[in-house]
């Protein structure tokens, strides 16, 4: 197969996983071991995906410190989400991830324990005895390491099964057929420059989030929301977009993560005048309060002139009074951390702050299977035919507004788990694939063909930051309809500049310029989405925080913003509504209700 002068190679597969973060990694593991042939692709190598970065914890109901019980977890979570995520997805996530962490201790994910051997568990944000709104404990941790445990732990399990692992290909694009259902999807081989076609009965796009479309976040430079754009690009809607997490605890001028796991080992923050101000702000839960609600009582804070610094514009952590020993058994990581990129001894002195782009609670839209949606006016729940996604790159929705902590590792293997087992449910190993259409790889190749030739003015970086300070300064913590119109028109007009973009090395092997000018279409078309949903919400919801609105709008909008990038390039929305009922009669529906922490 050859087109426009590119030799193709093409590879047949039951399913294709895209990306080897936890997610992907996770259904990689279950779709062979349910005997599907299956390829995963990533473009790093498995174990250097960003899920190595997530620190704190993973949440269960385990129960192992004080009495905890998985319905007050279904609680936590739909109040965190601020009655944005979808009960029946929340209802599956919680009650099943307690078999989900005692099958990674199984796999043995080394967790840390407690005197008599069981998994560790520390408080985090929002997680309560749901009664009473007391903290428990539910972070099941490996140290302040927690990812990079599992990650590691799910990737020396998926090399018992024969999954073939193709690393360092980047995906371009997937392959849709007439009907819309997907094909499979058309990489880049990296290190050779080749092109490879990936027949599937099932494409499943485990691609991250992305946090690189704004100037600071915890991300790292692989988060650039690339199943995000090939679905968007393949006509489907992204949902939810408007939400972005603000993790309180970004290093100030550096980014890096500090696990909230600080605070729940005690850990506080304070203002200029010492005063630790989250007494104020959320009188019963205090530090351990969900993020959203952390990350503006710190920008308040700085607003009101009680930021701490030389210029008064971040917060203080102090971890100080646990002392040198908690720090090294339970925050190793953070403690170095805190060493190279703040110069600080965080046993000795406090670290400083500021609230970081850290999660995307948005992505594409999947029901509680993990299959794609594609909704019509007639069914909000159609789904398109070979597509699956799991991950930050998914919607499912169990995060709605705000995302719990330790809520995300959670997610990502109850649901590449949900993948497989639907997988197995609906698909036949071996079974004969349609013929692809001639052109079936041209859309792909040619968009790599265009890429790898601009020729224009503007340097991938110099777009790139256009991009970023845009959704810096007009997608904050806190928003305003000028502050989102005036985003809206810049954001469009950062992205009309791509057509500007100059590629100054023209080869396909090991060609840095090309993949991150790739990258940045792909974060093009999350930025934009992002824009104008949150310019389109005229109401305050979690994370979305919207200074004209201040109120929770639950009449006019209890409902999933979809987004569509339409062929012209702009944004055009629509809107589904959010389940209000549950899997099972094992919880029922929790009604809306004032959310204070
Ligand atoms: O703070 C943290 O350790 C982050 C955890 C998470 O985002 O779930």
């Amino acid at each position: 197969m050859s087109t426009n002068g590119y030799e193709i190679n093409e590879h047949t597969y039951d399913v294709v996983v895209v990306g080897a973060g936890g997610a992907g990694l996770r259904a990689t593991l279950g779709m062979s071991e349910a005997g599907l042939k299956t390829a995963c692709i990533t473009k790093v190598f498995p174990t250097r995906s960003h899920t190595v970065a997530a620190q704190g914890g993973i949440s269960a109901a385990l129960g192992n410190m004080e009495p905890d019980s998985w319905d007050w977890h279904v609680y936590d979570t739909v109040k965190g989400a601020d009655w944005l995520g979808d009960q029946d997805c929340i209802e599956y996530l919680c009650k099943e991830a307690i078999p989900a962490v005692i099958e990674l201790e199984h796999y043995g994910m080394p967790f840390s324990r407690t005197e008599d051997g069981r998994i560790y568990q520390r408080p985090f944000g929002g997680h309560t005895r749901a009664g009473d709104h007391k903290p428990v404990s539910r972070a099941c941790a490996a140290a302040d390491r927690t990812g990079h445990a599992m990650l590691h732990t799910l990737y020396q399990q998926s090399l018992k099964h024969e999954t073939e692992f193709f690393v360092e290909y980047f995906a371009i694009d997937l392959i849709m057929d007439d009907e819309g259902a997907c094909r499979g999807v058309v990489a880049l081989n990296m290190d050779d420059g080749s092109i490879h076609v990936f027949r599937a009965q099932m494409t499943v796009l485990a691609t991250g989030g992305y946090g690189r479309s704004y100037f600071s976040c915890t991300s790292a430079h692989t988060c650039t929301g690339d199943g995000n754009a090939m679905a968007a690009r393949a006509g489907l809607p992204l949902q939810d977009m408007e939400f972005v997490q603000f993790h309180p605890t970004g290093i100030y001028g550096a980014g890096m993560l500090i696990t909230e796991g600080a605070r729940g080992e005690g850990g506080y923050l304070t203002n200029s005048e010492g005063e630790r101000f989250m007494e104020r702000h959320a009188p019963t839960a205090k530090d351990l309060a969900s993020r959203d609600v952390v990350s503006r009582a710190m920008t308040i804070e700085i607003r009101e002139g009680r930021g701490v610094g030389p210029d008064g514009d971040h917060i203080f952590l102090h971890l100080e009074h646990l002392g040198e020993e908690t720090l090294n058994l339970r925050l190793p990581g953070i403690t170095e951390t805190s060493r190279v990129f703040a110069g600080v001894d965080a046993s000795k002195e406090p670290i400083p702050v500021l609230p970081t782009v850290h999660y995307n609670m948005g992505g594409i839209p999947t029901n509680v299977f993990g299959e794609v949606l594609n909704p019509t006016d007639q069914d909000t729940e159609a789904v398109c035919p070979g597509l699956m996604a799991v991950g930050e790159a998914a919607c499912v929705s169990v995060h709605g507004a705000n995302r719990l902590g330790t809520n995300s590792l959670l997610d990502l293997v109850v649901f590449g788990r949900a993948v497989a087992h639907r997988a197995k449910d609906i698909l036949t190993p071996g079974a004969s694939h349609k013929p692809l259409a001639k052109d079936a790889a041209d859309a792909a190749i040619s968009r790599l063909d265009r890429v790898r030739n601009a020729n224009g003015s503007m340097p991938t970086s110099e777009i790139r930051l256009n991009m970023q300070r845009t959704m810096q300064n007009e997608a904050a913590v806190f928003r305003t309809s000028e502050s989102l119109k005036e985003g809206v028109d810049k954001i469009y007009q950062v992205a009309e500049s791509l057509p500007e973009l100059k590629i100054s090395d023209r080869s396909l092997i090991w060609n840095s310029d090309l993949i991150e000018a790739l990258e940045l279409e792909n974060l093009m078309e999350c930025a934009k989405t992002t824009m104008v949903s949150a310019e389109a919400r005229h109401e305050s919801r979690g994370a979305h925080a919207h200074e004209d609105y201040p109120k929770r709008d639950d009449e006019n909008w209890m409902k999933h913003t979809l987004a569509w990038v339409e062929q012209n390039g702009k944004v055009s929305l629509g809107y589904r509504p959010v389940h209000t009922y549950t899997l099972s009669n094992e919880v029922s529906y929790i009604e809306p209700e004032e959310r204070v922490y």
